[in-house]
């Protein structure tokens, strides 16, 4: 039986095949359901759909000039601003083709515009979907991909990252999500080493 998170997900995936997003996606999803398990009060029917399309708007955006618009290196403001514009826009379209809840179709949106470069969060459902995002970056794949297309050397790259648990999370639960993500990324960059 598909759910309607699969059936936006689909369609989302249109859209995903760009930056590893597709990757990331589905990761930063299974860390969403995962923090709603501790926040019965949140809206997963905001929060599910948000993250699934957080990141459509990348595919807007040439693969040449995706490398300067995120990440420790940035520098293309304009352009990490266009895709959460962007992705804003599609979301909506989306939704709107599958007949989702007018209200929570503006909710979702309002947060995809603005999930990087707003730091502060909206509301309840903004700060999960927010962590959520954040989280794969802790994770081992995310570690992987994220400091080869930085070109940043992989232990210079877990260091940099380590003090941005504090600096970035809003709910305690993905702190320590991300502690023990990082863990895990930490364990496997020594087998890297061996
Ligand atoms: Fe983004
Ligand atoms: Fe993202």
């Amino acid at each position: 039986m598909k759910t309607i998170y699969d059936l936006i997900h689909k369609k989302a995936k249109l859209y995903l095949d760009t930056r590893q997003n597709d990757i990331h996606t589905q990761i930063s999803y299974n860390f969403a359901k995962r923090l709603l398990t501790y926040y019965p009060e949140a809206d997963e029917h905001i929060v599910l759909p948000a993250i699934l399309l957080h990141d459509v708007g990348w595919k807007m955006v040439p693969e040449d000039k995706q490398l300067d618009a995120f990440g420790p290196k940035l520098k293309d403001k304009d352009t990490q601003r266009f895709h959460e514009l962007e992705g804003a826009k599609i979301a909506t379209q989306v939704l709107i083709s599958l007949g989702y809840n007018e209200e929570k179709t503006r909710e979702i949106s309002t947060i995809i515009d603005g999930h990087d470069t707003r730091l502060k969060a909206l509301s309840l459902n903004d700060k999960l979907v927010k962590d959520a995002d954040k989280l794969w970056r802790f994770t081992p794949t995310g570690i992987n991909i994220d400091h080869s297309r930085f070109d940043i050397q992989r232990d210079f790259y877990l260091q940099w990252i380590t003090p941005m648990i504090d600096a970035w999370f809003f709910a305690p639960e993905a702190k320590d999500m991300a502690r023990e993500s990082l863990c895990e990324a930490i364990s496997e960059a020594a087998t890297h080493r061996e």
